[in-house]
C-alpha cells in the first residue's frame, strides 16, 4: 500500500484537488488516501469540500481575519509537521503556489517524506510578481521530487531548471476535471444575488479580483474604468463575486457599492459560479485558475494583472494580458464589447490546459513511480484545433 496524504488549504487548490483525491480514493487495493487541510480559507474552502463530498481527516483550522504570510506558515508548518509525524506516508502531495502549498512541502521535507507537486512549473520569472506565489511555487519545485506538470510548456520550465525528465510528468491541469464535472448546459441558479440579473438581454461581465499586488490602487483602478464601462454600455452589467479578503472588499465597497448594474456578491460555490462563467459574454479576472477555466468555455478574459504564469491560452488568442491601468483596462473592455470582429476572434473555445483526463494520469504516474508496475501515462497532449 502507498500512503497518501494530499494537503491543502485554500480555495482553488480544493476545487483542483478534489478530482485527485476522488481518483485516489477509486485505487483502494493499492493507495490509501489521507486528506490534510490547513483551512488557510475557511468558508471558501468548505463550500468546495461540501461540492464534491470530502470529508478531511485532518482539519488545522488556521484562518485568522487578516491573516499575514508569517502566520499562515507558521501555522500550517506546525500544524502539518504532527500530521506527518502520526501518519508517516510515503508520499504527500501539494498543489500550486500558495502558502499552505509551500509550507506542506517544506513539513514533509524537514521528516523526509517525498512530495507529489500538482500544477508544477509554472512560471511568471519575477518573484514579486504574482508574489508570494511565484516564490512559493518555485520553493515547492525545489523540495518534491515528483512534478505533475499541466503542460508542455511548464514541462520546459522545469526542464530549464535541470529538474530530471523521469520525475516530471505532463498530466493536464486538474481545474478541467473539475469543470468538466460540474457544467451543465440547463443549470438553474438560485443565489439572491443574481435574481435581478437582466440574463436574457443583458451581456455579463464576470469579475473577481483578489492578488495581492493589486490590493488598493490597481484595484481602484480597475474598479473606476468598469463603473465607466457600465455607464457607457447600456446593455451591459457586472456580476462581482467578492473575496473576502477584507483588504478588497474595502476598496470594493468605496468604488462599487450601489452602481446600478453591478452586482457585488459573495464568493459563490463553485458550481453555479462556472455555470455562471459559462452564461457571461466576457470575464475580468486577477485570478489564475479562471485563466484556465473560461478559455475551455470560449469566454475571452482580460487578465488584470502585468504578468501571466499561464501563456498557453493568451498565444491561442481567447487570453490577453492588460495589467491594472484605469485607461486601459477601460480601453481594452469597450473595445470588446463594441467590436463585434474582435470579440469574435476572442471567442474561439480553446483547450490548452487539459482534457478532463489529468487526475487518472497523476493516480497512474504515482503508482507506476512507486510500485514499478504498471504503464507510465501517456502525456497530456493539445488536441489540434480543426
Ligand atoms: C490565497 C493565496 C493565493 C490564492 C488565493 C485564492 C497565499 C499567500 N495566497 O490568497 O495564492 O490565489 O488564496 O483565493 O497563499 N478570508 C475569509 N474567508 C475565507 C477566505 C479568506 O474570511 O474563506 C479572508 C480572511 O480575512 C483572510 C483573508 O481573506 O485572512 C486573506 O486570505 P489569504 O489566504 O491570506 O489570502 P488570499 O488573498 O485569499
Ligand atoms: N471560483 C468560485 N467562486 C467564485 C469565484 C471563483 O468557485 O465566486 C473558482 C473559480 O472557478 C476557480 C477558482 O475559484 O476555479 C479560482 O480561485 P481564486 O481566483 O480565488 O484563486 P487563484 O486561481 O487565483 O489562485
Amino acid at each position: 500500500m502507498i500512503k497518501v496524504i494530499t494537503v491543502f488549504g485554500t480555495r482553488p487548490e480544493a476545487i483542483k484537488m478534489a478530482p485527485v483525491v476522488l481518483e485516489l480514493k477509486k485505487h483502494r487495493d493499492q493507495i490509501q488516501t489521507i486528506v490534510a487541510v490547513t483551512a488557510q480559507h475557511r468558508q471558501m474552502l468548505d463550500q468546495v469540500l461540501e461540492l464534491f463530498h470530502i470529508l478531511p481527516d485532518y482539519d488545522l483550522d488556521i484562518m485568522s481575519q487578516g491573516q499575514t504570510l508569517y502566520d499562515i506558515t507558521t501555522k500550517a508548518l506546525m500544524g502539518l509537521k504532527d500530521v506527518f509525524e502520526k501518519e508517516k506516508p510515503d508520499l504527500v502531495l501539494v498543489h500550486g503556489d500558495t502558502t499552505t502549498t509551500f509550507a506542506g512541502a517544506l513539513a514533509a521535507y524537514y521528516q523526509q517524506i517525498p512530495v507529489g507537486h500538482v500544477e508544477a512549473g509554472l512560471r511568471t520569472g519575477n518573484i514579486y510578481s504574482p508574489f508570494p506565489e511565484e516564490m512559493n511555487r518555485k520553493l515547492t519545485c525545489a523540495i518534491a521530487s515528483i512534478h505533475f506538470a499541466p503542460t508542455a510548456t511548464a514541462k520546459a520550465n522545469l526542464l530549464r531548471e535541470n529538474q530530471h525528465p523521469s520525475n516530471i510528468y505532463v498530466t493536464g491541469n486538474t481545474v478541467i476535471d473539475a469543470l468538466m464535472s460540474t457544467v451543465d448546459g440547463d443549470y438553474n441558479f438560485a443565489d439572491e444575488g443574481l435574481q435581478n440579473v437582466d440574463f436574457k438581454n443583458h451581456r455579463i461581465i464576470l469579475l473577481t479580483t483578489h492578488r495581492r499586488e493589486n490590493i488598493g490602487e490597481p484595484m481602484r483602478h480597475i474598479y473606476k474604468a468598469l463603473r465607466r464601462i457600465i455607464e457607457e454600455v447600456p446593455d451591459t452589467e457586472i456580476i462581482f463575486p467578492v473575496h473576502r479578503n477584507p483588504l478588497v472588499r474595502k476598496v470594493v465597497e468605496e468604488e462599487l457599492a450601489g452602481v446600478d448594474r453591478i452586482h457585488l456578491i459573495d464568493p459563490m460555490e463553485y458550481e453555479p459560479f462556472a455555470n455562471l462563467m459559462s452564461l457571461s459574454s466576457l470575464v475580468l479576472t486577477d485570478s489564475g485558475g479562471i485563466q484556465e477555466e473560461a478559455p475551455s468555455l470560449g469566454k475571452p478574459v482580460l487578465v488584470l494583472r502585468n504578468t501571466t504564469e499561464r501563456p498557453e491560452a493568451v498565444e491561442a488568442g481567447t487570453v490577453r494580458l492588460i495589467g491594472t491601468d484605469k485607461n486601459v483596462v477601460y480601453k481594452e473592455t469597450k473595445h470588446l464589447l463594441t467590436d463585434p470582429a474582435a470579440y469574435a476572434a476572442m471567442s474561439n473555445a480553446v483547450n490548452p490546459y487539459g482534457d478532463g483526463q489529468a487526475s487518472q494520469r497523476i493516480v497512474q504516474a504515482i503508482i507506476h513511480a512507486f510500485t514499478h508496475t504498471g504503464e507510465r501515462p501517456d502525456e497530456f497532449t493539445v488536441p489540434v484545433r480543426e
